[in-house]
């Protein structure tokens, strides 16, 4: 069994109906066959003999659509908890039947099948009935049920409604592609499966009549999915169980004396928290992609686009996010990141999936240096004394208390083309900072650094090496490798040891990796890649 994740842009109107108050029309629940509802704002619905529920369409704030559903007619909050036509709102006109051999059938304006309800048995529809438990079923002239709306339950469950698994099962809450179906890994599950005693397999959903929700075993044991009281009565309260759209499985109750201000209340949720319990699998997660999730005070979550960031979808808060900017390799992207890309600091924020390196030990400086001279990062996080780098599109982002990290997001601070031109020396700073920095790296005096780093570049001009930069920690018989390796070591993070005690030197950070970038651009394997001695001067 698997409750599906409705992330679905019109989940998130359907919170947002008209509520008309209606008169309780007097019925006793039966619905005659050849008996329809036309979707317009003046059909009455098929009501439950107590007209707690109604059965029919429900007009949508967008004008003219229509939601075919079952709903809480009498309370304010006239919430639906059923709908058909896999939530696909129809038209104003449209119609919804009982007919003796498809039962419900739904068709347009024009009179085109859209739906029907699919009846368990052969075509001998006697009547409807919509009981006051708020399950509606075609009945056969012997009382048989030939389909019932609790057998075909969307995102709610109601007390008396069961749910079967087609065999061995473990209740599991999953997210889905819209529109494949797909369904990603479970991010909850209710931990009744037992593959070596096939007797403590889980096979119904069981929400009985006292409000109290279990899985029940095959062995007949019962697993409760939240230990609760019975603190609310279902002869004074009515309850519900919802996959809300967010992926919370909550348990309301609603007093059944009520005021035009009485609302829902929630009992208990699964998860507790949706932003930082769901993921770890494929899929965006609670929010959209690049997004970051939040709780807010009523425990349900916020999702908003991080600072450089905006909503693909400005009406839907909970999709995906899109960066204001392009980030690339392009040779200026590369060669001028710097001054081309900077860093908003997130506290307490992660994006926990899919990292394409992990560095540890780590701290800040190295973190981002290391992020913004790599063209495909987009984000770095760091925490733990690790850190990670991620490529966009960013899933299960996340901001908690609970989280021990915090995120470092690149984002273009200026276009390349409105930089001065490539390779003109600046003039503004006092180079000696430059080669000062020079000799603290190389340890040595800066007469000797500036010869070495010249002999670096035109050496390699000449030696064609084979050895990787993996051969680094192993054979350092010649001085070139040691000193290609010691260069690389450095812009893989070890600049900030060096220069630790030299304040001028982290004043002059920038300079200094772009001095050390000039050195590794020399000594590349591929010679055909390197400057010439011209550009490097
Ligand atoms: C319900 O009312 C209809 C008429 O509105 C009547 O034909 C039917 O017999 C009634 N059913 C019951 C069970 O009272
Ligand atoms: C209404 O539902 C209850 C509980 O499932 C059931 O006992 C009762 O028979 C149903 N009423 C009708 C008329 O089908
Ligand atoms: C139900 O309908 C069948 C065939 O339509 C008929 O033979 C049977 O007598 C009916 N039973 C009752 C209880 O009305
Ligand atoms: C169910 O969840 C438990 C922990 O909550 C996990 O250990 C187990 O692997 C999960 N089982 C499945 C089938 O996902
Ligand atoms: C399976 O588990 C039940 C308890 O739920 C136990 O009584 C039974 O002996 C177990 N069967 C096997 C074959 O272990
Ligand atoms: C509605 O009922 C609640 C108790 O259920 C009460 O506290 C509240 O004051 C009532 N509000 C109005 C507007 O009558
Ligand atoms: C993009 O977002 C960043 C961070 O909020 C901001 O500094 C920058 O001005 C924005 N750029 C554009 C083109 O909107
Ligand atoms: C958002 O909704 C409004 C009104 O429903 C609509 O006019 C507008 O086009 C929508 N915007 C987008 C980006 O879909």
């Amino acid at each position: 069994m698997a409750c599906a994740l409705p992330h679905h842009p019109l989940f998130h109107f359907l919170l947002l109906f008209l509520l008309p108050f209606s008169i309780v029309a007097r019925t006793n629940g039966t619905v005659a066959v050849g008996t329809s509802i036309t979707a317009n704002n003046k059909d009455t619905p098929w009501l439950s003999p107590s007209g707690v529920f109604a059965f029919g369409f429900k007009p949508l704030q967008e004008k003219n659509l229509f939601l075919l559903s079952i709903w809480y007619y009498k309370i304010p909050d006239q919430t639906i908890f059923w709908y058909g036509h896999d939530g696909v709102p129809v038209s104003i006109g449209s119609k919804l039947g009982l007919t003796v051999d498809r039962g419900l059938v739904l068709s347009d304006p024009q009179g085109k099948e859209l739906w029907n309800s699919q009846l368990i048995l052969n075509n001998n529809v006697a009547h409807g009935f919509m009981n006051d438990t708020g399950n509606f079923v075609p009945v056969r002239n012997d009382s048989v049920n030939l389909w019932e709306s609790f057998k075909n339950p969307t995102d709610t469950m109601l007390p008396t409604q069961i749910m079967e698994s087609n065999g061995d099962g473990n209740l599991v809450l999953n997210t889905r592609d819209i529109p494949s179906n797909f369904a990603y890994d479970a991010y909850y599950n209710g931990s009744t499966s037992d593959y070596f005693n096939s007797s403590n397999f889980g096979y119904r959903v069981i929400f009985d009549d006292k409000g109290v929700m279990y899985i029940l075993r095959k062995n007949n044991k019962i697993f409760y999915i939240k230990p609760q009281g019975m603190l609310f009565p279902t002869i004074e309260y009515f309850h519900r169980a919802t996959l809300d759209f967010d992926g919370v499985f909550t348990q309301y109750y609603h007093p059944k004396t009520f005021n035009s201000s009485t609302k829902w209340t929630h009992i208990w949720s699964q998860l507790d928290n949706i932003c930082v319990d769901i993921g770890g699998g494929e899929g965006s997660e609670a929010c959209g992609f690049n997004s970051i999730c939040r709780l807010n005070d009523n425990q349900r979550p916020d999702c908003k686009c991080p600072p450089g960031y905006s909503l693909f979808d400005s009406n839907n808060t909970y999709g995906s996010c899109k960066p204001n900017f392009t980030q690339s390799c392009l040779e200026d992207d590369i060669n001028f990141a710097e001054d081309i890309y900077d860093f908003e600091t997130l506290i307490n924020t992660d994006w926990p999936t899919f990292d394409y390196e992990h560095f540890s030990p780590a701290i800040e400086a190295q973190c981002k240096m290391s992020c913004i001279n790599d063209c495909f990062c987009a984000v770095a996080i760091l925490g733990e004394g690790s850190y990670w780098k991620k490529k966009l599109p960013l899933s299960n982002g996340r901001e908690d208390n609970v989280v021990n990290r915090h995120a470092f997001l690149k984002f273009r601070k200026r276009d390349p083309r409105t930089l001065p031109s490539p390779l003109v020396p600046e003039t503004k700073k006092n180079p000696g900072t430059l080669i000062l920095v020079g000799s603290v790296l190389l340890g040595s005096s800066m007469f000797i650094n500036f010869v070495l780093i010249g002999a670096i570049c035109q050496g390699f001009f000449l030696i064609h090496h084979k050895k990787s930069i993996k051969s680094c920690h192993g054979n350092h018989s010649a001085v070139e490798t040691n000193l290609r390796c010691f260069a690389y070591e450095q812009l893989e993070g070890r600049l900030n040891t060096l220069v630790e005690n030299n304040m001028e030197a982290l004043n002059d950070w920038k300079r200094l990796e772009r001095f050390l970038m000039v050195a590794i651009w020399c000594i590349q394997e591929d010679p055909s890649l390197r400057p010439t001695m011209r550009k490097v001067t």
